[in-house]
């Protein structure tokens, strides 16, 4: 299907919602998206006449609920291309998903000075757990630096990378929008000897995914930032290395058998999910997937990259010198992920005045707090867009800085 932006907004009823007379412009999708009708019926109509619990009742209706639970993780591994739905495991988010991985991987294969490298473009989701296992094992975390413009600066790679176990990196940040090669990234970790972990939060939303393409051995993403509900997160794992792993939760579901003096596990994807899943936001999450795939993601991909340009271009046109957008300036290396700095105005007093004119942007660290303090900033505003988001949007925020600029008066 082609992608009709007017149409696409029409698809999510909190837009016909009005603050103080005016539209909502939401500008903050890199923290959560909006749901579209698509994902919020489903749940409701699942829950309205198909809801029970999954794996565990012999009675038909739940059956159809799991039936309707394993469908979604197809959906899923259909998304990302996964040679199998038993790869897709479901977590709570991309949080979860890191954890377990820095959790039952990391303790299963990583001992005192085993290196692991990360970049200085990650989340917290992705270096707070290695932080943990360093505390607990004295593993060796590497870094991989940042060129001017908020690109991964590759020129050491390899050294880095010598002796390495793991090289865990993003697919795009949520703070500079930078776009990683993600496949050259998993081919250097793999030359290393290391597996190739990537942390798709802010990429699998916005763009194409293939796991297989990518050559990775493991993708972790959450379904509130691509239309579906929270609660809901997605670790892929290549088969073989889930199988290899230790659990991370007990509990029910997770096991073949259980016995005074121990327990089994249940094959994938069960071995990796203890316990009563988020069944309602699973079927969300599948509605999503739908949703996003009936747009196709080369059309959202290409949305986004007009839209950021003419953000990106607007902005500047209109402020020069006195706004600095963080990150790479050409599109085809970003997304549509916008952190500013505008007129020496701190973040917070910028977002609070945008907000008069319903313009939702989040001021902060962004969980990344690391890069800030390469960026020099203790936060930054970021204007974050999606497929419901069009040029009035970007207008509406490039007016709404004139209005601050007034307020703080430069
Ligand atoms: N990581 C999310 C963000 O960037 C919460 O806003």
């Amino acid at each position: 299907m082609s992608f009709d932006g007017a149409l696409v907004r029409k698809d999510f009823p909190i837009f016909e919602r009005f603050i103080d007379g005016a539209p909502i412009v939401y500008l903050d999708s890199a923290n959560t998206s909006q749901k579209p009708r698509q994902v919020i019926d489903a749940m409701t109509s699942f829950m309205q006449n198909s809801y029970a619990p999954i794996n565990r009742s012999a009675y038909r209706l739940a059956g159809e609920a799991t039936d309707a639970f394993e469908a979604a993780r197809s959906k899923v591994a259909r998304f990302i291309n996964a040679r199998s739905a038993d790869e897709v495991i479901f977590t709570k988010n991309t949080t979860e998903s890191l954890n377990l991985l820095a959790y039952s991987w990391g303790r299963a294969n990583l001992n005192a000075g085993d290196v692991v490298v990360l970049t200085h473009l990650e989340h917290h989701a992705n270096i707070v757990p290695w932080h943990m296992l360093q505390a607990e094992r004295g593993i060796v975390l590497r870094w991989v630096p940042l060129t001017a413009d908020g690109q991964l600066d590759l020129t050491d790679l390899t050294a880095l990378l010598t002796d390495a176990k793991v090289f865990s990196f993003t697919a795009m940040s949520n703070v500079l929008g930078t776009i990683t090669p993600v496949q050259q990234l998993c081919d250097a970790a793999h030359a290393a000897g290391a597996i190739a972990i990537v942390d798709g939060c802010q990429y699998v939303p916005h763009n194409v995914t293939d796991v297989q393409a990518w050559g990775a051995d493991f993708l972790a993403f959450s379904s509130h930032k691509m239309c579906g509900p929270s609660g809901i997160g997605v670790l892929w794992g290549r088969e073989q290395l889930l199988d290899a792993m230790p659990p991370f939760l007990g509990g029910g579901n997770m096991i073949a058998d259980v016995r005074l003096d121990g327990f089994t596990t249940a094959p994938l994807p069960a071995k990796f999910e203890a316990g009563t899943p988020a069944i309602i936001e699973t079927i969300g999450l599948g509605a999503a997937v739908d949703y996003l795939s009936n747009l196709g993601m080369a059309n959202v991909r290409e949305h986004e990259m007009k839209l950021g340009s003419y953000a990106i271009r607007t902005l500047t046109e209109r402020y020069g010198n006195d706004i600095s957008i963080h990150g790479p300036t050409d599109i085809a290396s970003r997304g549509a992920t916008l952190s500013f700095a505008f007129a020496g105005i701190h973040p917070h007093d910028l977002s609070q005045v945008l907000d008069q004119r319903n313009v939702c942007v989040r001021a902060g660290h962004h969980c990344a707090k690391p890069l800030m303090r390469l960026l020099g900033v203790s936060a930054t505003a970021r204007a974050s867009f999606y497929i419901y988001n069009d040029e009035s949007d970007a207008d509406v925020l490039v007016d709404a800085l004139a209005g601050a600029s007034d307020i703080f008066g430069f």
